[in-house]
């Protein structure tokens, strides 16, 4: 077989986590999950990911012989291997011997040993065992021809809590961290405002980690902690990958939780070679399909956004997950849409948390591709099989396009955390929620968006969306500026601009008040008490959230609130700032408002969907495409989804191909409900 690597593998991904250490005792079990994957057009599959105990049953014993005669006969039956480094558990023999590997919480509590994702990152016989490990797992496989690339550790930061590690090395590493931030106590103390209740550092040695104990309320200091706590991990795993680099060239992955609160991972993309991610959303737990949709559609977009390319969906359940109170059933259809979802946004592949159920433990319920009996004669092993014959059907033609929007929105982790601690008129904020709310109306309209952070470059973009953009690092005023002096279109809400980097209030007018054209005063939050609503050409939207209370300073007011002392204020407001455009939104509002103003931006600009379609309400559209050398689009496919629970109607005005077929399509095309049909142009 080819030498193939993850990231350019040549084809799209189908297969998933294997956790054959669980059967060893069980030849026929391995046989038999031999012949399923073929059967389901399995390519791949991800090795060891919790395998420590068998690879190093003692301390300095390793034993790779099982695992590598798992590797050489998938390989001759056609299907790689991603390599797991195994630190996402730790075995029994390492934890009883040396407590400090384990995690110590907010309350100064040291953890028993057990579960998973919870090793302390400061200890340094963790980072010693590690890098042994992981040094000679690289040895021994990084030359295999089946092996593809590395998945770093699992999940990692992920136990249900915040990922840190409140021990005294971890104290330890956050005091050094503060000192070659601040340099003098007299910075820090400035940068925390820590004269307020007389909390002023005379020693770094009275600094502690944030605890419910002790400290929790100073702004500054949580910030700096939940950026520590990132970098440590940051720095843990960046360790493991000079462990396998050491000895392998293959590429690194790790798998990520989306918009997981504790790693910032604008920061983490830069230490993998591909993104990878794991997505389980709720299906069917609403009235509203459309916003489980949405959301994982931000989710996937964030992804792809990390590097701009492809990433690998690393893991899903083909049918149920088992962590949640209820947890339904993938109604049929829902898979194959769910997972031709992840490649319309930007997937190269498809893959399962896990292969095959285990027959103890918590996670025996959880969905997998093999059940505990019946083998391939279940309806979820069927759907599976039968999506991976698509994904080998449309592989050709998808390998090798992205998304390319031109918009995008400010996402940034720092600013998140921020806006979590601010406490202020709405202490129930969520501010992920409404960034879904302000990516929702882009994606029903069938317009693809990146995300990026405040270091992340503008200038590629038509338009840039900043909802609740709390904090304003250095430079990201000037950025705006510039972006909006060339002709570009800014967006932003209330709540934008207040603190800098540590957290500080900005004193003085709004850091872009030029580019906006207004003057920012209050904040309120309209509810049963006041109800509000905004005029916007002639229509009446209720608030629902934050509303800011602004005077124009030279914008133009293209709506305005309709009650209280605040009527007439300007609730939407347009200014003309150099060759480009900035519009101020001061509520947050129910979704028909910003239909319409993305509508009518979208007009202006000439952003539309690029497949020419009347689309129905549940039926989007994602857009890949493929350019050549000299950045010119040379074809473009695009992904219709019906995320209905019945059958919908779209016309086409044009004529496509329906690349699962060859067939041409045009005017009517029935989407039955939860499928997504593969159209290019032609
Ligand atoms: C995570 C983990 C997997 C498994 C699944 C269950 O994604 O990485 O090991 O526990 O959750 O949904
Ligand atoms: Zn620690």
């Amino acid at each position: 077989m080819e030498q193939r690597k993850m990231g350019d593998f040549g084809g799209i991904i189908h297969g998933g986590d294997y956790n054959p250490d669980q059967w060893l005792d069980r030849p026929e079990v391995l046989e038999e999950d031999l012949l399923l994957m073929k059967k389901a057009n399995v390519n791949c599959v991800s090795l060891g990911i919790f395998a420590w105990c068998r690879l190093e049953p003692e301390e300095g014993k390793y034993d790779f012989d099982w695992l590598e005669k798992i590797i050489q006969r998938l390989y001759e039956n056609g299907i790689y291997t991603i390599l797991a480094t195994p630190t996402g558990a730790m075995p029994q023999w390492l934890t009883s011997r040396y407590g400090e590997v384990m995690q110590v919480n907010a309350y100064g509590v040291r953890n028993y040993a057990g579960k998973r994702h919870n090793y302390c990152p400061s200890s340094p016989v963790m980072r010693e065992k590690t890098r042994q490990l992981d040094t000679r797992l690289a040895e021994r496989f990084g030359a295999h021809p089946g092996v593809i690339g590395w998945h770093i550790s699992n999940e990692i930061g992920g136990n249900g809590g915040d990922g840190a590690c409140h021990c005294d090395k971890c104290q330890d590493a956050f005091r050094k961290w503060l000192q070659d931030k601040y340099g003098s106590l007299e910075q820090l103390n400035a940068a925390w405002w820590t004269s307020f209740w007389s909390h002023t550092y005379t020693d770094w040695n009275q600094i502690n980690s944030p605890s419910p104990r002790g400290e929790d309320l100073v702004h500054g200091q949580n910030l700096d902690w939940r950026r520590f706590v990132d970098s440590q991990q940051r720095d843990f795993c960046r360790e493991e990958i000079k462990a396998v680099r050491s000895n392998s060239t293959l590429p690194v992955t790790t798998n990520m939780m989306e918009f997981f609160e504790t790693l910032n991972y604008f920061k983490w993309a830069q230490e993998m070679d591909i993104i990878s991610w794991d997505s389980y959303p709720d299906w069917h737990s609403g009235a509203d399909e459309l916003q489980t949709a949405a959301s994982t559609a931000v989710a996937h977009s964030l992804m792809r956004s990390l590097k701009k390319r492809p990433f690998l969906l690393m893991e899903s359940t083909p049918s149920v997950v088992n962590w949640r109170q209820i947890n339904r059933l993938k109604r049929p259809g829902m898979h194959e849409l769910s997972s031709l979802q992840a490649i319309a946004c930007g997937s190269d592949s498809v893959q399962y948390f896990q292969w095959r159920k285990g027959r103890g433990s918590s996670e025996k319920y959880h969905g997998a591709v093999v059940d505990h009996r019946n083998g391939e004669d279940t309806r979820v092993f069927r759907e599976v099989a039968r999506l991976g014959k698509r994904l080998e059907k449309i592989a050709p033609r998808v390998i090798g396009t992205c998304n390319r929007p031109r918009i995008a929105m400010v996402f940034d982790w720092e600013s998140w955390w921020a806006v979590k601690d601010a406490r202020a008129v709405d202490n129930n904020l969520n501010y992920q929620a409404v960034f879904v709310d302000f990516f929702r109306p882009l994606w029903e309209f069938g317009v693809d968006v990146d995300m990026v952070d405040m270091e992340g470059e503008l200038d590629a973009y038509s338009v840039v969306i900043a909802p609740l953009n709390y904090m304003y690092k250095k430079g990201y005023a000037e950025k705006v500026r510039s972006f909006v002096k060339r002709g570009g279109c800014y967006i932003t809400t209330c709540w934008s601009g207040e603190v800098d980097d540590s957290d500080l209030t900005f004193t003085g007018a709004h850091p872009l008040e030029d580019v906006l054209g207004i003057k920012t005063e209050e904040i309120d939050v309209p509810d049963g008490y006041c109800e509000n609503s905004v005029r916007y050409q002639g229509t009446d939207y209720r608030i629902t959230g934050l509303c800011g209370l602004v005077h124009a300073k030279g914008a133009e007011v293209l709506a305005e609130y309709q009650n209280d002392f605040y009527r007439g204020y300007p609730a939407l407001t347009r200014n003309a700032y150099g060759d480009g455009e900035s519009y101020y939104i001061a509520s947050l509002n129910e979704r028909g408002f910003l239909k319409a103003f993305y509508g009518n931006v979208l007009r202006e600009r000439g952003l539309e969907c690029g497949l020419q379609v009347r689309l129905t309400e549940g039926v989007v559209v994602n857009e890949r495409s493929r350019v050549a050398k000299d950045g010119e689009q040379v074809e473009r496919i695009w992904f219709l989804q019906n995320f209905n629970r019945e059958a919908a109607v779209v016309e086409l005005q044009a004529c496509y191909e329906n690349v699962e077929t060859g067939e041409k399509v045009t005017g009517r095309l029935e989407l039955p409900s939860f499928t997504c049909a593969v159209l290019a142009e032609g």
